[in-house]
């Protein structure tokens, strides 16, 4: 069991099944696939107090297996998370998987850092969203050869990136960090397979299209450059889903956002910190302070990666960078950058300003039909979204929102989504899927036949 599967169990409230050693986390092996199935389907719809439908009869269902048992007398929760399920997964996300069982094709994928919170979270939704594999290779450093890794039902075996041929693999999904991916993605590229990073290392690079399925699809078609699609940064990728509809309506002239992010964003030592030094402090034990500048455990620490010259974080620097590059290079962004003591799932609270007038329920009914997004806003106690709700979800929840009075044009908002998914795993899975809907690749096994 990983961190992030106990991370999610906590927050859950999950039960525990049998117990074989776990280092770190005290805790062995958890019934996380018990029985539980929920359902993926087309957009997302309204789940606010006011229309309680699950799916508006529109919505095509698949059914696969993801959250464990839910907690006796868990109802609303169970109940929750089967509406959460019903977000929206990327633009028209069962299409691949109705396309591709119509046809024979099926695509070899290589995960290179499979043995890391994204990679991990990246086989568990190639599996939940049946891609159509023909075989998926888990890769990872010499540390971790022969690991075995859960993809589904079955169980894979860590082999080495160093030593792997990608000559006849056609999708490499890619999360290893950006001097790994500096390296690999263009030998991997050349091999003829599409690299979809996770990185920073390609996502400025003007030859490299930076993809959020929901907001720019479209963009995917300069990838045949380099042959490398890169996935925006977690706390980007929600921001922009949320976004999107809100500019193409009203048109945002300027974002001011202030993010809350959890410490899986910095991988799976940083989860192992936090949990450390939490038991360390009730069990009166010294703190230990590794991974992160400061201590995290009951602490909020307003730095996340290096500091620029203007002051500005990488990871703030980022966000207005991406944005623009995703969305639109006229918007104004500016961005504080927090990591607080959550396992998964980032928080941010938006502030925007538009070129036209925008009121409240105007942008309510707009992100109730917007693909990606979860309207939670009921006002009052406990009628939003927490990263607790959001963890395990596909959706980027919006709650909160509000008319800023203190501008022209302006609206307030919070937005959270779990960043292993949407933020990182889930993205480049729905990458990969618009490649293959769009016919922009073919198997190579099958151009050989
Ligand atoms: N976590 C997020 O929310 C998030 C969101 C967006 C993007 N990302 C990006 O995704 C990447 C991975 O993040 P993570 O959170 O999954 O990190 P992680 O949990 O620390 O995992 C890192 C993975 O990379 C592998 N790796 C490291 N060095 C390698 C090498 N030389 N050759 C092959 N594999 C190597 C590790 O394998 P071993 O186990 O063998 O060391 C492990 O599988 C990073 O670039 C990160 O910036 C993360």
């Amino acid at each position: 069991m990983t961190c992030v599967d106990w991370a999610r169990l906590l927050v859950r409230g999950c039960w525990v099944r049998t117990v074989p050693s776990a280092p770190t986390w005290g805790i062995r092996h958890v019934g996380r696939h018990a029985n539980v199935h929920r359902s993926v389907v087309r957009r997302s719809r309204d789940r606010d107090g006011e229309n309680d439908r699950d799916d508006g009869g529109e919505n095509r269902r698949l059914s696969l297996p993801l959250f464990p048992a839910p907690s006796p007398g868990g109802e609303e929760r169970a109940r929750r998370t089967e509406r959460a399920a019903f977000a929206a997964v990327g633009p028209e996300p069962g299409e691949a998987i109705d396309k591709a069982r119509g046809f024979p094709m099926s695509y070899k994928v290589a995960v290179v850092g499979a043995t890391g919170n994204v990679g991990r979270e990246m086989l568990e939704i190639l599996s939940e969203r049946g891609f159509p594999v023909s075989e998926v290779v888990a890769l990872a450093s010499s540390r971790s050869l022969g690991q075995e890794i859960s993809f589904g039902d079955r169980t894979l075996k860590a082999k080495v990136l160093d030593h792997y041929d990608f000559s006849d693999t056609d999708i490499c999904l890619m999360s290893a960090g950006g001097s790994v991916s500096k390296e690999w993605s263009p030998k991997i590229a050349a091999k003829g397979c599409v690299v979809i990073d996770n990185s920073s290392a390609w996502r400025y690079d003007a030859d490299v299209p930076l993809i959020v399925p929901e907001v720019n699809a479209d963009a995917i078609v300069g990838f045949k450059k380099k042959n490398i699609i890169a996935n925006p940064n977690c706390s980007t990728a929600q921001l922009v889903v949320a976004l999107k509809p809100l500019h193409d309506a009203f048109k945002i002239t300027r974002v001011v956002v202030s993010t809350y992010q959890s410490v899986s964003g910095a991988g799976k030592e940083a989860m192992d910190e936090l949990f450390t030094q939490t038991r360390a402090v009730f069990v009166s034990d010294p703190i230990e302070v590794k991974k992160f500048p400061k201590r995290i455990a009951f602490n909020v620490i307003p730095h996340i990666d290096v500091f620029m010259e203007d002051g500005y974080t990488k990871e703030e620097w980022k966000m207005m960078v991406e944005t623009k590059k995703i969305l639109d290079p006229k918007i104004k962004l500016t961005a504080t950058c927090v990591r607080v003591p959550v396992f998964i799932s980032h928080s941010e609270a938006v502030n925007v300003e538009f070129e036209n007038p925008v009121t409240a329920e105007e942008a309510r009914d707009i992100l109730r039909e917007a693909p990606g997004c979860l309207v939670i806003d009921k006002r009052e106690p406990g009628g939003y979204a927490t990263p607790y709700e959001a963890t395990g979800e596909d959706a980027t929840y919006i709650s909160r929102i509000r008319e800023d009075a203190t501008v022209e044009n302006g609206l307030s908002f919070w937005c959270v989504s779990d960043n292993l998914r949407k933020g990182a795993a889930l993205n480049a899975v729905q990458i990969a899927e618009v490649l293959i809907n769009r016919k922009l690749i073919t198997p190579k096994a099958q151009k050989a036949a």
